[in-house]
């Protein structure tokens, strides 16, 4: 069986983009695939949470997930810091990563722009351990959303300059993966970018109805086609975007129509798409408070999937550890 892997950062609430770019995905794998789900609560320390609110970041993410719909009796789900493992990997790949190639990456040059006061080596590394992440349970595929593409190529890189430099085949190469086959970007709605946890322009599953309809009906629009068939902007393609992923088709067949008639009115688009959002995270959101408050499912939870992950971690880490030259003195019989 193909293996699954994919993980979130624990900073904040689960969006839109979170979930139809990934979390989806997840769930629709579960069935046919041996699936690993993590919280990247390592990669959250980039930006220095406070260790009060750690924890309870992490417990967000998993309450999030589990009401979404990720089950335990299915996938591995578990907290990247309880696998030591990842970063024992993480500082092997970092010796076969280059300065040159991870200051190319285009998220580490974005919070370059965005934080020019906090470019730490953990920012420049964070493909490193997301790779460490992915190749240690030799994972073939990862669901992630469009950002993430470069990388899934950080990581094939790695894992093809591991194999070459220690003449093995540990390392398989990891591929993004989205049932649609091209990956997705879910839109944000101040006109422009993707949805982000950090853009401030997010619709949560935590959102209440009166959240969701009042960020809905305030997203970015422009005054109106003027001309039969004039193309879209793209705060209207971005509009339009949403409502495909979250309506029927024929509920954007006839707001299409009516935008290219020039007979739409905004306002009933953004009415229609608050109620369809509505209707996807309305229930979500109710579990979420269920779960999260249920201390001893939690734990129940990521003991188990603690347990395989460590016992997958392990298995690679010997193979590793064997493969860069490794041979120690404590263990004379290894
Ligand atoms: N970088 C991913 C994100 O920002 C989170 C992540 C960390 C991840 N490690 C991973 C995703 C491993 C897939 C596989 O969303």
């Amino acid at each position: 069986m193909e293996i699954v892997l994919s993980g979130i950062r624990s900073t904040g609430h689960l969006h839109l983009g979170n979930y139809y770019g990934a979390l989806r995905n997840y769930i629709k794998m579960q069935d046919n695939y041996n699936c690993y789900f993590f919280i990247a609560d390592l990669h959250s320390l980039t930006t220095h949470p406070h260790p009060d609110s750690l924890h309870s970041g992490v417990r967000t993410i998993l309450a999030e997930y589990l009401a979404s719909g990720l089950d335990p009796e299915k996938s591995a789900i578990f907290v990247q810091s309880d696998v030591p493992e990842i970063s024992e990997l993480y500082v092997l790949l970092n010796m076969i990563s280059y300065k040159g190639e991870l200051e190319r990456t285009a998220s580490f040059k974005d919070k370059v722009r965005q934080n020019p006061d906090n470019v730490n080596a953990g920012l420049l590394t964070y493909p490193v351990l997301m790779a460490a992440d992915i190749l240690i349970h030799k994972a073939n595929l990862v669901p992630v959303g469009k950002d993430q593409e470069q990388h899934l190529e950080a990581a094939r890189v790695l894992a093809r300059r591991f194999n070459n430099m220690y003449n093995t085949s540990l390392f398989p190469e990891p591929k993004a993966f989205n049932f649609g086959g091209d990956l997705i970007k879910v839109p944000g709605l101040d006109g422009s970018g993707k949805m982000g946890k950090s853009e401030g322009n997010g619709i949560y599953l935590v959102d209440d109805q009166k959240t969701i309809k009042k960020k809905v009906m305030r997203a970015v629009t422009d005054s109106g086609p003027t001309a039969p068939n004039s193309p879209m902007t793209e705060p209207i393609t971005n509009l339009f975007t949403l409502l495909k992923i979250v309506s029927a088709p024929s509920t954007v067949a006839h707001f299409t129509e009516s935008y290219y008639n020039c007979t739409i009115r905004y306002g009933d688009l953004k009415k229609q798409l608050a109620e369809d959002i509505c209707k996807q995270t309305l229930p979500i959101k109710a579990k979420i408070e269920e779960i999260y408050n249920d201390e001893a499912y939690l734990r129940k939870v990521v003991e188990r999937g603690t347990e395989m992950a460590r016992e997958s971690a392990q298995a690679t880490m010997k193979e590793v550890r064997r493969a860069v030259g490794f041979k120690s003195f404590l263990k004379l019989d290894d």
